[in-house]
């Protein structure tokens, strides 16, 4: 079938995106759901830092000449998703057409040693298929003429229809908004995640959190749920405060009006014992780390480039016994946690809506990102 698609080209053209073009909207070929894979319509589609990451190349990405290819494009972003089942290929049980789905980045095996330890995020089949840019069994059912188009993180949702492993998706109920439901995919998966499961955060811990995208709000809202106390927020755009302070922030702080570590130890007394840094830049990093007390733990949620190094003081991280932990995808297992989170937010726990800065139609997503560069938004959801 063809569908229409965001085709990322070319991680070189220049801000703003808008005149550039990056992402080309077009027709894409698509192949029927083979083995253990599933027709996807999506609903929606959230714009997420780490797609912006892979556009620009800030992070980059290897290049898969096992599939003919010079470069680590053309490739469809979009890994935040939601969507209905259309057809099922053969091998899939769980799922079938008119099932509601919400996308998981990170496919898991179910056979490898760390799904069978219970943390499937760190699958060994299903990072090595995320790398090479295609599903869990190693295909790819895009192609544009003659040659394959990459689906990103297993999930490709920057088109119309997408084919996905069953192992990228997770059934959801059909009372929950669709298009909202994409959020839980990534930002809230990921942010409330690295609070309740990698810090396991309890009532009356203080916490400060760098960055105020949908990712470093999902982690205020899951410290609010946490019971935490004080909540700090950090961010270098002050228009990002109010809505801080209504998702369970009590103290808001400027990054760049004076030193903020100095200013999360002046309000806590010391330094906070959960840091999380949701911003991608090892500066940041450190300052998290700096602004934890005796025996605090830092967080490190956001996704640096490559070339940058983390430097903290070697010392205090064994006479303070600190801890620094890495949380990819919120330490999640996706079927147990996307239904908790959803019923959370379907009972009025977590205010995920206030996450939602705007809805755009595929045509708009070039500019959706320059927005997301400047900081000036929160989350932007592609409605088909
Ligand atoms: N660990 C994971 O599994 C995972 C999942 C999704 C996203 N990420 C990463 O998390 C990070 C955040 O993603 P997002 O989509 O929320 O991004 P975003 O662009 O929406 O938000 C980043 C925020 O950081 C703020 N910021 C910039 N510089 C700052 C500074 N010096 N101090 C404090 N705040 C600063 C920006 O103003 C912005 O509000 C990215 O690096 C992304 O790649 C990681
Ligand atoms: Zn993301
Ligand atoms: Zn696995």
């Amino acid at each position: 079938m063809l569908t229409r698609a965001a085709v990322l080209y070319d991680t070189e053209k220049p801000r703003p995106y808008a005149g550039s073009q990056p992402l080309v909207i077009e027709e894409v070929e698509l192949d029927r759901p083979g083995e253990g894979e599933v027709l996807v319509e999506i609903a929606g589609a959230g714009l997420c830092h780490s797609d912006l990451s892979t556009l620009n190349g800030a992070i980059p990405r290897p290049v898969p000449r096992h599939l003919g290819l010079l470069g680590p494009v053309p490739v469809i972003l979009g890994h935040e998703a939601s969507g209905i089942v259309r057809e099922v290929g053969p091998g899939v049980r769980d799922l079938a057409p008119e099932d509601h789905v919400v996308f998981s980045f990170v496919p898991m095996c179910g056979h490898c040693k760390y799904c069978a330890i219970g943390r499937p995020v760190l699958c060994v089949k299903g990072g090595k298929a995320n790398l090479a840019g295609t599903l869990l069994r190693n295909t790819v059912r895009f192609h544009k003429d003659g040659g394959p188009v990459l689906h990103y993180l297993g999930a490709a949702a920057f088109s119309q229809y997408t084919v996905a492993a069953q192992e990228s998706l997770v059934k959801i109920d059909k009372e929950v908004p669709l298009d909202k439901a994409a959020l839980f995919g990534c930002a809230i998966l990921t942010g409330v995640g690295a609070v309740v499961n990698t810090a396991k955060v309890r009532p009356g811990e203080s916490v400060v959190v760098f960055g105020l995208g949908g990712v470093g709000l999902s982690a205020v809202m899951g410290a609010k749920l946490a019971g935490a106390y004080p909540i700090i927020a950090v961010d270098t755009q002050p228009a990002k405060f109010e809505l801080a302070q209504r998702l369970g922030a009590g103290h808001t702080l400027n990054a760049l009006d004076g030193d903020p570590v100095k200013a999360v130890r002046a309000l806590t007394g010391g330094g906070v014992d959960y840091a999380f840094e949701a911003v991608g830049n090892a500066k940041v990093l450190a300052q998290a780390y700096e602004a934890t007390q005796r025996g605090g733990t830092t967080v490190a949620i956001g996704m640096a480039p490559p070339t940058q190094q983390l430097s903290i003081q070697a010392s205090n991280l064994t006479y303070m016994e600190k801890t620094l932990m890495g949380s990819f995808m919120g330490s999640a297992v996706p079927r147990r946690d996307i239904p908790r989170y959803l019923n959370l937010y379907m009972n009025g726990k977590l205010p995920v809506d206030e996450l939602v800065s705007q809805y755009l139609p595929l045509e708009e997503i070039n500019a959706g990102f320059d927005r997301l560069a400047e900081g000036a938004t929160v989350r932007q959801i592609i409605k088909f």
